[in-house]
């Protein structure tokens, strides 16, 4: 009785086992599948969902793989069916303005890869291209001076001057040489203009009336004045020159506003504004009145460096901080004729790097220094 008894439930514990697991089985069988479907197309949220079957798209979307664009179009229904396609190619961004912008994005004929593009570098100021008709961005793509609120300019620039490729294009429009000189410029505070010796003054950048560099001083035997360290690297200049025989002086270098008014109103009267303009800055737009700008001439010439010494001057001035401003061929740029005679001072560093960039200080300025 004992043993059979025990067999009894050593078959009934099995027997119990067997159907408690058949049980589990079933229940994982009949719930599993349901589980992971529901899965598999729950990757998007269960309001888009209704929002999907709604529209008729559920199945649609669903066989594609998961896109938290269409999501995002969906449900803040700003989902247009006829760009599905579309959707899938561009790249969600966090931005409450997204669904709105990539649909007047598309709405404009641009491509999902222009819409990436904007999107990962122009978003600041995309309500710039959703005024104005489709251009094609991604020709700027690699333009490292690129400035999206300059774009009408480029284009119109571009228009205008088709020998010029977009980069060259880009930099002049920033330089600002799609206005007339004088028309448009920034103004410099009186502590930019002494702080930043390197700070480009041109007929778009104006320096204040009352400015006057704190520390000038003047350079050796003369009245001349500049900044203390544009005074002693122009000594340094000075005496390389003359161990290489090549002999200079200044004939002028700091002038004050009132002097540089005064000088090119004498001149204006002389050849008339147009022509002043080609040769003398206007008062406030001197690098004369920086401290920083000094004219040199040969010592055999009133108002000049010979061929000679140019040349020299060309290849080394930079060693000890100074460029030549206004080079041969570049009046479209600099806006003023060649003058061998006017260098600048930058520092060595800057002055070796614009001297090797071939560039003129102007479109330097606007690649490597402007902040944008
Ligand atoms: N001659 C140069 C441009 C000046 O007047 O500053
Ligand atoms: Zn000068």
């Amino acid at each position: 009785m004992n043993r059979l008894t025990n067999k009894g439930k050593i078959v009934f514990g099995i027997l119990g086992i067997f159907i408690i697991a058949l049980i589990t089985i079933t229940l994982i069988f009949i719930f599993t599948p349901k589980d992971k479907e529901s899965k598999e197309l729950s990757k998007y949220k269960s309001n888009v969902i209704e929002i999907m079957k709604e529209k008729n798209l559920y199945n649609k979307i669903n066989e594609k793989e998961y896109s938290k664009t269409i999501e995002i179009m969906l449900e803040q229904n700003e989902f247009k069916e006829k760009y599905l396609e579309d959707y899938y190619k561009i790249e969600y961004i966090n931005d409450n303005s997204f669904p709105k912008n990539i649909n007047n994005l598309l709405n404009k004929d641009y491509t999902p890869t222009e819409i990436n593009y904007i999107n990962n570098n122009l978003k600041e100021d995309i309500s710039i291209l959703l005024n104005m008709k489709h251009i094609d961005i991604l020709k700027f793509k690699d333009i490292t001076n690129f400035d999206i609120k300059n774009l009408e300019r480029y284009l119109n620039y571009s228009k205008e001057n088709s020998k010029y490729d977009m980069k060259t294009v880009v930099t002049y429009v920033n330089i600002g040489l799609d206005l007339e000189g004088y028309s448009k410029y920034e103004s410099y505070t009186k502590s930019e203009a002494e702080n930043d010796l390197t700070i480009i003054v041109n007929k778009y950048h104006k320096l204040p009336e009352d400015f006057e560099p704190s520390d000038l001083v003047n350079l050796e035997n003369t009245n001349y004045k500049l900044r203390e360290e544009a005074a002693s690297a122009f000594k340094k200049l000075t005496e390389d020159g003359i161990k290489n025989n090549v002999i200079f002086y200044p004939f002028s270098a700091y002038r004050s506003y009132d002097t540089q008014n005064g000088l090119y109103t004498n001149y204006k009267n002389r050849d008339g504004e147009k022509e002043a303009d080609t040769y003398s800055a206007r008062p406030g737009f001197s690098e004369h009145q920086l401290g920083l700008a000094v004219d040199v001439r040969s010592s055999n010439l009133p108002s000049n460096l010979t061929t000679e010494d140019y040349k020299w001057m060309l290849d080394n001035s930079y060693k000890f901080g100074f460029i030549i401003r206004y080079p041969k061929g570049k009046q479209h740029i600099t806006q003023f004729i060649e003058e061998p005679w006017h260098i600048r001072y930058l520092g060595v560093e800057l002055a070796t790097k614009v001297h090797d960039s071939g560039l003129t200080y102007d479109e330097y300025y606007d690649l490597y220094i402007e902040k944008r």
